[in-house]
C-alpha cells in the first residue's frame, strides 16, 4: 500500500518513534511505501513532502520533535482547504493517511474521512486530555522534566526560605499538573479543573511555615483560572487558527496574590516549552513504538476512521470522532491523593 504520514499540533517527544514504528514495519512485514507530509496539514494542502525509508527513519528513535515537522494548520477555516487537501491525497496515489496529532489534528482528519478519505489517527497531546485513552506518548517525559524542575526548586527556595510557584503546561486539564505536582511533593497543586481558592492557597503556604517548614513549592497548570477571573492567563491576545491562545503567566500572578496575602518572599517559574523537548523517556518510545505498529496494522486491516488507544495495558482502537468529542480531565482519585497529603487547613 501507499502510505502517508503527518504530524500536527505542538511537538511532542515521541512523534519519530510513531513514524519510525509505522514505516519500519509498514516496510519490512507489509511491503508499503511511504511519504511523509511536511508540517502537518500545511504539507498536504501544498502537497510538500518527504520521502519515508528505512534510511530516513533510521537513528530517530530517541530524538524529540518531528522529522515531519509541525503545525497548527486549520485547513477548515481555509476555503477549498478540505477537497484541495482530497486531491494531494490522490495525486500521490495515497491508499491510507496516518495522522498523528491531537483534538484539532484529528478534528480535520474527521472531516476529511466524511468526504471519503481512509485515515488512522494516533492520538498526540503533552497536557495528555484526549479522551478514550489512558495516555499519550510525551507526557510522561513532560512530566519527568517537570519533576526534575520541581526537585530543583526545593534547595534553592528552601535556601532562600521562599515560596516558588512553578507554572507547567495544561491548557484545559491538569495531568501535568497533578502528576508532577505528586511525584516531586509540591505543597499545593492548582489545576484548570478547579478554580484556585488563593485563600486557601495561603492558608496552606502559612500553615507550612508556621509547623517547621520555612519554604513552599506550589505547582500550577497554566490553564487554570481564579474565581474571578473569567479569562485565563495570556501572553497577548494573539489566536491561533484552532482559536486557542497563548496561556503564560499564572504562575506570575498567584506568586503575587501569596506575597501580598503572607508577606513571604514569593517567585515564579514557568517551565514553558522545555516540557516539549528534547529525548522521550523509555516509556514514550515504547507507547510511540506500540502506536505506530498498530496504526499500520490498523491501515492494512482497512479499519479507516478508526484512532489507536491505549487501555490499561493493551493498545485498542476506537472511533477517531468519539476521542475529539470531549477533554479527559483529571481524576478525582488523583485530585484525592494531592488533598490527602495537605494539612486541614
Ligand atoms: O496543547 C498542548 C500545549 O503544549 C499546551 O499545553 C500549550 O498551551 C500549548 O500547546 C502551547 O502551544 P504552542 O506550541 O503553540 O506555544
Amino acid at each position: 500500500m501507499r502510505v502517508g504520514i503527518l504530524t500536527g499540533g505542538g511537538d511532542c517527544p515521541g512523534l519519530n518513534a510513531v513514524i519510525r514504528a509505522a514505516v519500519h514495519k509498514g516496510i519490512l512485514h507489509y511491503g508499503d511505501e511511504f511519504i511523509g507530509f511536511m508540517e502537518g496539514w500545511r504539507g498536504v494542502l501544498d502537497n510538500n513532502t518527504m520521502p519515508l525509508t528505512l534510511e530516513s527513519t533510521s537513528g530517530i528513535l530517541h530524538l524529540g520533535g518531528t522529522i515531519l515537522r509541525t503545525s497548527r494548520t486549520n485547513v477548515r477555516k481555509i476555503e477549498g482547504g478540505l477537497d484541495k487537501c482530497l486531491e494531494t491525497l490522490k495525486a500521490n496515489k495515497l491508499d491510507a493517511l496516518i495522522t498523528i496529532g491531537g483534538d484539532d489534528t484529528q478534528g480535520v482528519a474527521n472531516a476529511l474521512i466524511e468526504k471519503g478519505a481512509n485515515c488512522v489517527g494516533v492520538p498526540k497531546t503533552i497536557d495528555n486530555d484526549l479522551s478514550g485513552t489512558d495516555a499519550c506518548f510525551g507526557f510522561d517525559t513532560a512530566v519527568s522534566i517537570a519533576t526534575e524542575a520541581v526537585d530543583r526548586l526545593h534547595s534553592t527556595a528552601e535556601a532562600h526560605n521562599r515560596v516558588i510557584v512553578c507554572e507547567v503546561m495544561g491548557r484545559d486539564a491538569g495531568w501535568i499538573a497533578i502528576t508532577t505536582g505528586i511525584a516531586g511533593g509540591a505543597d499545593v497543586i492548582l489545576v484548570p479543573e478547579k478554580p484556585i481558592d488563593i485563600e486557601e492557597v495561603c492558608k496552606l503556604v502559612k500553615h507550612r511555615h508556621e509547623h517547621g517548614k520555612k519554604f513552599s513549592i506550589v505547582v500550577v497548570a497554566e490553564g487554570a483560572k481564579l474565581p474571578a477571573s473569567d479569562k485565563q492567563a495570556t501572553h497577548g491576545d494573539k489566536l491561533d487558527s484552532f482559536g486557542h491562545a497563548r496561556l503564560s503567566g499564572i504562575g506570575q500572578v498567584v506568586a503575587e496574590e501569596i506575597e501580598k496575602r503572607t508577606g513571604y518572599e514569593t517567585r515564579s517559574v514557568n517551565l514553558g516549552h522545555t516540557q516539549r523537548g528534547g529525548t522521550p523517556t523509555a516509556f514514550d518510545r515504547l507507547l510511540a513504538t506500540r502506536y505506530g505498529s498498530a496504526a499500520i496494522d490498523l491501515v492494512h486491516q482497512k479499519k479507516f476512521g478508526r484512532l489507536v488507544v491505549l487501555r490499561g495495558t493493551e493498545i485498542q482502537d476506537i472511533p477517531l470522532a468519539d476521542a475529539i468529542a470531549k477533554t479527559r480531565t483529571v481524576s478525582e482519585d488523583l485530585l484525592n491523593v494531592a488533598k490527602g497529603l495537605q494539612p486541614k487547613v
